[in-house]
């Protein structure tokens, strides 16, 4: 078992990623700085994970900016970190716009001061959270990793300076083994109901915004168009469980760590569109709820229809999806159920 450290371990996708990586029996070091999320969620993996989980589980409070937090990190364990799977970093497209330079700060000046400290404790295996925002609005779909890296707004020019970053790095140094993994739309919850997505807010992604409509938080959803070039007239995406997507990350540290140095670039998602409507009638299906919304103008940057090509994951990590929106729904809902204020109220 590995000795592994989770940078962004407390978020929404970490979060998940560390219950998988523990029940597997691996060591994590997670560093964050609850900037996006919460110490309780970091607990409530320890718990779920087993009686033993919580001394496997260490946690550096600190900024990927900070190299002296970096080297506590790396430093406060019995092995050295074998690998790194690098969730850290600032996601909201619409703050993006707005605050460019944070965004090239965080994601990328940080990105490189973790590679910096990689480099000083000579780890060279890095799972890194890439995004489809990079494919922009996409010329072919089903999308594969050779389509245009052509991205629309700042936050997906972060991820692709970092994609970019990484390549060099590997193609200056033999030994980097790196997975950059392209996440289409991750949702959804652990399905006990005691981890999921806790935005501060107003949601700005579907998922959690129609979960906080079918319980009561907010009065309606806006769907954005339904005047797109898809089947009902509304916008298509590609929702993935994101215990799914957990247990990507698992499939690729495996192989990074038992095959020879490589660069793999993947998609992560499910091959599967579903539309704004689809995910309307599914959640009022699971729920019992109904979901009121009204239409509203397209919203600026949006594609019609963003849905990935998964070929490549699935031969190269012998991984797939295989949990339905109806089951994203459900355990969106269980969770917000169980949780109506997100993480801020205890159980
Ligand atoms: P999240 O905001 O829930 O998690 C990110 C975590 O990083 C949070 O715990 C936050 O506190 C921490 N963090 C932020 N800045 C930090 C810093 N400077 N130092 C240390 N910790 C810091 O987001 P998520 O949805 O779990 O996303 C994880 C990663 O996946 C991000 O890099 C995101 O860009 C990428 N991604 C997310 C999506 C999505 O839709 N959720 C899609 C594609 C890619
Ligand atoms: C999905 C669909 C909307 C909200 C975003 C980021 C992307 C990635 C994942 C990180 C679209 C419609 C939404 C609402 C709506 N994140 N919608 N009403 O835009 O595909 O991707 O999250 O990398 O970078 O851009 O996801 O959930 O915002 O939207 O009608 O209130 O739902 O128009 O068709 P998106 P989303």
């Amino acid at each position: 078992m590995a000795q592994l450290l989770i940078s962004g371990g407390a978020g929404f996708i970490g979060s998940h990623t560390c219950l998988v990586l523990l029940e597997a029996g691996h060591h994590l070091m997670v560093i964050d700085n609850y900037h996006n999320s919460s110490p309780e969620a970091l607990r409530r993996v320890a718990n779920l994970a087993g009686p033993d989980a919580a001394n496997r589980l260490n946690i550096v409070e600190g900024d990927i900016r900070n190299s002296d937090d970096l080297d506590r990190a790396f430093s406060n364990n019995k092995q050295d970190i074998e690998a790194v799977v690098h969730f850290a970093g600032l996601k909201a497209v619409g703050e993006s716009v707005q605050q460019p330079l944070l965004y090239w700060d965080v994601n990328v000046v940080g990105s490189c001061c973790l590679l910096q400290a990689m480099q000083r404790h000579r780890c060279r295996t890095i799972v890194f959270s890439s995004s489809a925002t990079l494919y922009g609005y996409p010329t072919q779909v089903p999308i594969p990793e050779s389509a245009a890296v052509q991205p629309i707004n700042p936050y997906g020019h972060s991820k692709a300076a970092v994609e970019q970053m990484l390549m060099d790095l590997s193609a200056s140094e033999p030994g980097w083994r790196i997975a950059r993994l392209r996440y289409f739309n991750p949702v959804g919850a652990h399905c006990s109901g005691k981890i999921g997505e806790d935005p501060r807010g107003i949601p700005n992604n579907l998922f959690p915004f129609v979960t906080q409509v079918a319980i009561g938080r907010r009065q309606e959803l806006q769907v954005f168009g339904n005047d797109w070039p898809t089947p009902d007239g509304s916008g298509v995406r590609d929702y993935i469980h994101v215990m799914d997507l957990a247990e990507g990350h698992q499939a690729a540290l495996d192989v990074l760590l038992q095959e020879d140095p490589q660069l793999l670039t993947l998609n992560l998602g499910s091959g599967t569109g579903h539309s704004v409507l689809d995910v309307v009638k599914a959640f009022e299906a699971v729920s019992g709820r109904s979901v009121p919304y009204t239409v509203q103008n397209r919203r600026p940057g949006d594609a019609a229809c963003t849905v990935a090509d998964p070929s490549q994951a699935a031969a190269r990590l012998n991984w797939s999806t295989h949990r339905s929106l109806l089951e994203m729904c459900q355990d969106a809902w269980t969770w917000q159920q169980n949780n109506p204020k997100g993480y801020s109220t205890l159980d």
